[in-house]
């Protein structure tokens, strides 16, 4: 079956993903040390990486077996996760759930210990996009999280997120990548696919 480039080459270990050493490397030794945060909140542009960041660390804090920090991707945790079976990691877009009513369910779920792995993550995508009411009701349950409890909210507007929300995170800022590194890629990427593309001279 064709599978989109995108979907086939997003990294699935902190150690494929590029230009984001600064946050990859942190990431890792916080895996590799069980000294975890509650709550992460990723900032940065567009196609940067926080998403894909976002499911390599709920694997990550889940793997049976981390190799250096980075999740297996073979033990029964990372599989499940990646396949969508394991319903204690979950991805939520706040920009279609942006209600209070939202935050309050996911707070109902929250509070139960996990059902196949360690820890229950949150992922909560365009964080920015929720209203008042449901910043309020997410920032209660970021006050006193659980024990098995993970959030890692990401956004690309960090204005629009509230302090009080901002105070309880570990930020971490993904930078736009360099062109060089980019074109680099690229043409990695087209090798093992075996494209002919042609590098103009800049
Ligand atoms: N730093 C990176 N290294 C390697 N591939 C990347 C990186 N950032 C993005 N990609 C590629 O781009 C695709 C989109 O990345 P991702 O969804 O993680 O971006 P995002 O920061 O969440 O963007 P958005 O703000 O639009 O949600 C991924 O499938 C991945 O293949
Ligand atoms: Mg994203
Ligand atoms: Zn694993």
């Amino acid at each position: 079956m064709y599978q989109a480039l995108y979907r086939k080459w997003r990294p699935q270990s902190f150690d494929d993903v590029i230009g984001q050493k600064h946050i990859t490397e942190t990431l890792k030794n916080q895996v590799r040390t069980g000294r975890l945060s509650h709550a992460y909140l990723f900032i940065g542009t567009r196609g940067t990486g926080k998403t894909t960041c976002a499911r390599i660390l709920a694997r990550a804090v889940n793997c049976e077996h981390p190799v250096d920090g980075n999740p297996c991707g073979e033990c029964a945790a990372c599989r499940g996760i990646a396949d969508g079976s394991i319903l204690d990691v979950v991805e939520l877009d706040a920009a279609s759930n942006n209600g209070v009513d939202n935050v309050r369910a996911l707070r109902e779920e929250a509070v139960f210990s996990p059902a196949a792995v360690k820890k229950r993550v949150y992922i909560i995508d365009e964080v920015h996009m929720l209203s008042p009411s449901a910043f309020n009701a997410l920032l209660k349950i970021i006050e006193e999280p659980p024990e098995h409890l993970i959030f890692i909210l990401a956004t690309t507007e960090l204005q629009k997120v509230p302090a009080t929300i901002l105070s309880r995170c570990q930020r971490h800022s993904f930078r736009r990548i360099e062109t060089k590194e980019l074109a680099d890629y690229v043409e990695h990427i087209a090798a093992e696919e075996h494209f002919d593309i042609v590098r103009r001279p800049s």
